[in-house]
């Protein structure tokens, strides 16, 4: 293509491109037709309709490396998937999620990986081994250089698609952390300003807490781009320092810290479309299979 074409096809494109609009899935327990179930809701959602899915792990449930059913749920219902590979649990099952990566590359080809927004190597994987996560019970964690070896396995992979990792805020202000961000395409950051109860975390604060949050992350990332991946007030559950969860507060935390991000165009997955059962529940929407599509409270922005 001559210099010209390329310069009047830009011209001709939007000047920003929409940001990715989505909800985090877990794994547990569903099949395509449960994950086509929730997309759909998601995408037909009262008032606003998010059409990506940020998962954690390529394999289904209750398989050694099969890929997950998300991925033709995905597909069906034309949802954009940030990809995730569970990385603590030791090398073998990382190889798992690697052999779930490429199976489901061979087997739905360009119909998967154009659906593709980004590639998540871990979640939270670094917080779970940082002296707050290990207070906090939070689970088997590893360190940036692990991170960074298995990176570098998905680059083989998929060397053209986004590779980044998700952690907490305070993960990433650690500066132990600046080899592992040089080798990432972009940065997950989650914060919930209700957990941060070393903070005054009144729902009054928590807008001005989140955007503290996410400015320092942005600050440390050597220029990366800075998504979204977790963040969401409860509807209902105890209190955590001085942050109540109930509908009203989770509105209010919606309407502050969603709808800044959509109007920012910050790639966003927002925590969670249902969280039947969870104490606290951060669910938009309440129980059923599929979930109802009449969200808690208004998600107009
Ligand atoms: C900083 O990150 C390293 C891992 O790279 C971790 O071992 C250390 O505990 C972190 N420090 C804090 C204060 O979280
Ligand atoms: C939330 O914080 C952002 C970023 O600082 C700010 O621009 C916005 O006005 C705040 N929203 C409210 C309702 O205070």
């Amino acid at each position: 293509m001559r210099a010209s074409q390329i310069l009047a096809l830009a011209a001709a494109l939007p000047t920003t491109l929409a940001a990715y609009k989505g909800f985090n899935y877990g794994a547990t327990g569903r099949d395509q037709a449960a994950f086509e179930g929730e997309f759909n809701a998601a995408k037909n959602l009262a008032g606003s309709s998010y059409t990506s899915a940020r998962l954690y792990t390529m394999i289904q449930d209750g398989t050694t490396n099969t890929p997950i059913s998300a991925i033709p749920a995905a597909i069906s219902t034309k949802t954009s998937l940030l990809l995730g590979l569970w990385a603590s649990a030791g090398d073998a099952q990382f190889a798992n999620e690697i052999a779930a990566l490429k199976a489901a590359v061979a087997q739905y080809g360009s119909a998967f990986t154009d659906l593709i927004a980004g590639i998540s190597v871990g979640s939270e994987d670094i917080y779970r081994i940082t002296p707050i996560g290990v207070s906090n019970n939070a689970g088997l964690g590893v360190g940036p250089e692990t991170i960074i070896n298995y990176i570098g396995q998905v680059r083989a992979v998929v060397g053209d698609k986004p590779i980044g990792h998700v952690d907490t805020y305070n993960v990433w202000t650690n500066s132990s952390q600046n080899a592992l961000i040089a080798a990432v395409d972009w940065i997950g950051v989650d914060a919930y300003p209700y957990y941060e109860t070393t903070k005054d975390n009144t729902i009054e604060n928590a807008n001005a807490t989140f955007w503290d949050d996410y400015d320092v992350t942005v600050a440390a990332s050597q220029g990366k781009p800075v998504w979204i991946t977790e963040t969401g007030w409860p509807v209902s559950g105890a209190a955590s320092g001085k942050a109540v969860a109930s509908v009203d507060n989770a509105k209010t935390y919606y309407d502050d810290v969603a709808c800044h991000a959509f109007a920012n165009n910050i790639n966003t997955w927002w925590y969670i479309l249902q969280d039947t059962g969870a104490s606290p529940s951060f669910g938009l929407v309440g129980a059923g299979t599929p979930p109802p599509t009449t969200p808690l409270y208004s998600l107009a922005c």
